[in-house]
């Protein structure tokens, strides 16, 4: 029997529909991974994975996030705390910490609530498509009325982003229509932070206008509106794909496990603990991507400095040093056993998990209330292709009677 070479291949065709064996082969195979074609590396067990979450000074977040900036090999000029070091990135966090407490978070349950319940109640349950119809408008929704977005362009945001993100095989840059949306949204920003600049409103806009934050040499100043449009194009990125994309693995994995979601059927407390589960199985963020600062060796290779490192927090997920019964979908497991990577790790850790929990818990209430029984049109299945995200773009169900 002969083995077929391992490729690791975040832009393939096979990457989008699902890489769980070639982790597997790269845990086993080669944990410190490299790919001779694209020049990075990549990291896929559990343990290795978190340390490299932790390690800021070795695995710096400041070249980009994904292959195509950190391989040019520039620091980003771009405003946004998912770009930077610290001691930066403490002071931009700590500021943007305070508009996500839990209790502001909380506040926020009536709108999200509402928002979800909107997007349910025009469901059909003869042909509802859980990612087309539901899951891929209220995220944006919510994350864009909470930044203060006027309601009739809060839908373009998503476009603008979903667009941006968008790869075909073997695509690593951005495409040209993918340019032109961001510098769109840009734009956007900026003149609506002109706008809110005259007239405050309650919303984050004005209060990140508002707010004063303490520079590395101590002096306490305002956010340009360059650091404000960055804050707002991430949070407008990572509010609206996310969820939409733990909602559609909900329904494509609780239909291929129906024990599992009749055990939510009967009790409905478990709804946070399928979340976490979510999470960990079919996680919407496989990777976060880095660049060595330093010579690193492990498991007798070297990176070199200057190299993306792929951290696979997706494959760590199904590690079964990690683990138990890595590869079982089940929302009753103990959580304590190992670290859940699925919002990253370490300083960079998600500024939205508490929303996000929100958001996806409401949601699998709805869909627990929509569609008790119901069934995927496999056929119809489509898988999303795009950089830093992974779920699908369209789940069709069939609610059973
Ligand atoms: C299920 C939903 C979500 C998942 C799976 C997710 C996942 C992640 C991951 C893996 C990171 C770490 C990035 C890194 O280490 O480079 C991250 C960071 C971040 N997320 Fe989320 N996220 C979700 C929802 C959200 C939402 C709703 C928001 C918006 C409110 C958000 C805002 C952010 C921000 C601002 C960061 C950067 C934090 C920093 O650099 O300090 N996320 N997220």
């Amino acid at each position: 029997m002969t083995t077929s070479e391992l490729v690791f291949d975040p832009f393939s065709e096979e990457f989008f529909e699902g890489p769980w064996e070639t982790y597997r082969r790269m845990r086993e195979e080669a944990p410190v991974y490299y790919n001779e074609e694209h020049d990075f590396y990549a990291l896929s067990r559990h343990e290795d994975v978190a340390a490299a979450y932790k390690d800021f000074e070795t695995y710096s977040s400041a070249y980009g996030l994904d292959l195509a900036q950190v391989r040019s090999d520039e620091p980003l000029d771009a405003k946004m705390i998912i770009l930077m070091d610290p001691p930066e990135h403490r002071q931009m966090r700590s500021l943007v910490n305070k508009v996500f407490t839990p209790r502001a978070i909380e506040a926020m349950k009536p709108m999200v609530t509402e928002t979800i319940d909107r997007y349910i109640a025009k469901a059909n349950p003869e042909r509802f498509d859980v990612v087309g119809d539901f899951s891929a408008f209220f995220p944006v929704e919510v994350i864009t009325q909470m930044l203060g977005v006027p309601e009739e362009y809060r839908q373009k945001v998503r476009e603008w982003v979903d667009t941006s993100l968008h790869r075909e095989p073997g695509q690593i840059e951005t495409s040209e229509a993918g340019m032109q949306a961001i510098t769109e949204s840009m734009a956007f920003y900026y003149n609506l932070i002109q706008e809110r600049r005259a007239e405050p409103q309650d919303d984050m806009f004005s209060r990140l206008i508002a707010a004063e934050i303490e520079r590395e040499d101590g002096d306490k100043t305002r956010l340009d509106d360059f650091e404000i449009a960055g804050f707002a194009a991430l949070l407008g990125g990572a509010g609206a794909e996310t969820v939409t994309k733990l909602v559609g693995n909900a329904a494509v994995t609780f239909a291929r496990n129906p024990e599992q979601w009749q055990k939510l059927l009967n009790d409905r407390s478990k709804v946070p603990a399928a979340v976490e589960e979510l999470l960990r199985y079919e996680p919407p963020v496989h990777y976060n991507v880095r660049r060595s600062m330093r010579e690193v060796n492990l498991h007798g290779a070297t990176i070199p400095e200057g190299k993306p490192v792929f951290l696979l927090g997706a494959s760590a997920h199904r590690d079964p040093t990690a683990f138990t019964d890595a590869d079982t979908f089940d929302i009753d497991r103990d959580r304590t056993e190992a670290q859940n990577l699925g919002f990253g790790y370490g300083v960079h850790s998600c500024l939205g998990a508490a929303l996000a929990r929100m958001e996806s818990a409401i949601a699998l209430e709805r869909l627990l209330d929509f569609m008790p029984r119901y069934e995927v049109v496999w056929d119809d299945c489509q898988r999303v292709a795009m950089q830093n995200v992974a779920g699908w773009s369209h789940v069709p169900v069939r609610v059973l009677t």
